[in-house]
């Protein structure tokens, strides 16, 4: 695996390399990642992998300082999944001068996570695109455990008419239905064990879609108040629709998703399930 940090390597580095596959990441690589990785192989004749903590996408009292750093684990793992190139900047290769041009995402980016995110997805935009007007890939693959994120980077490039296709990978879980997350390492042995609650609440409320209940808002509360009361501080617990992320109309039929984000301890985790196209009864 050839490994580059400056954007005027990596551009080199492009040439005569067919269709590209780009799996953009922060590091901290898990198995989530490497089913990325993978699965980018069948999409196009070169997989290439970033690795950049991106300030712009934290708030003030965010974790970016505390993110975990592990640029060599990354890489054995990268290589070992048959990663033909990594684009690994520093600040000073992708932000030479403080960036002043962003991404200004519209209603979508502002709701769910982006309320209690101010600001979020106007850095993941910015720096993807910034990703994709570097590495030029045909194709660009990004997990579902960020559902709204891949909305956002989806909604980005269909309005910007950029050539590429946008994929988004399945989200990869420890046998306790946990969702993969570099933030489970801040989890105390105590969180960890109560942590996969999140993903069992999702299924009771898909479960109750899925029989037909459609109440939303009296679901969501029920959620969000079990989390709570088993220590859980709960930003939001919401039924959209896939398509949009907007909410539901109980009489229509649409594919929709549950979302979730909730802290537990210091780990602020985020999870999903989507529920395929269900009609009113
Ligand atoms: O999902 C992530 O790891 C990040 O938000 C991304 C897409 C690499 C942008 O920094």
């Amino acid at each position: 695996m050839h490994i580059h940090s400056s954007i005027a390597e990596m551009r080199a580095a492009l040439t005569n390399r067919g269709r590209i596959v780009l799996v953009p990441t922060m590091g901290n690589l898990h198995a989530g990642h490497i089913a990325l990785m993978t699965s980018a192989r069948s999409h196009g004749d070169t997989v290439l992998a970033t690795i950049f903590v991106n300030r712009l996408q934290f708030g003030p009292n965010d974790d970016f300082d505390r993110y975990p750093r592990t640029f060599q684990a990354d890489c054995d793992q990268l290589a070992a999944a048959g990663v033909d190139l990594l684009f690994a900047p520093t600040e000073a290769d992708l932000y030479p001068e403080p960036q002043q041009y962003h991404v200004d995402p519209p209603e979508i980016a502002h709701q769910l996570d982006g309320e209690f995110r101010p600001g979020h997805f106007r850095g993941v935009a910015t720096v993807v695109l910034k990703l994709f007007n570097i590495t030029q890939p045909q194709v660009a693959l990004f997990g579902k455990k960020d559902y709204q994120q891949l909305m956002v980077l989806r909604h980005m490039t269909r309005q910007m008419a950029l050539p590429i296709d946008i994929l988004g990978g399945e989200t990869v879980r420890a046998d306790d239905g946990l969702a993969l997350s570099s933030r489970n390492a801040y989890l105390s042995s105590a969180e960890r064990a109560e942590a996969p609650r999140l993903h069992r609440v999702l299924n009771q409320v898909s479960a109750a879609v899925r029989a037909g209940e459609r109440e939303f808002a009296r679901l969501e509360r029920e959620a969000a108040s079990e989390l709570d009361q088993h220590g859980w501080k709960t930003d939001y617990v919401a039924v959209r629709r896939q398509a949009d992320l907007q909410r539901p109309q109980p009489r229509e039929e649409h594919a929709l998703v549950v979302l979730a984000a909730s802290r537990l301890g210091s780990a602020r985790l985020i999870d999903n399930v989507e529920i395929d196209a269900v009609g009113s009864r």
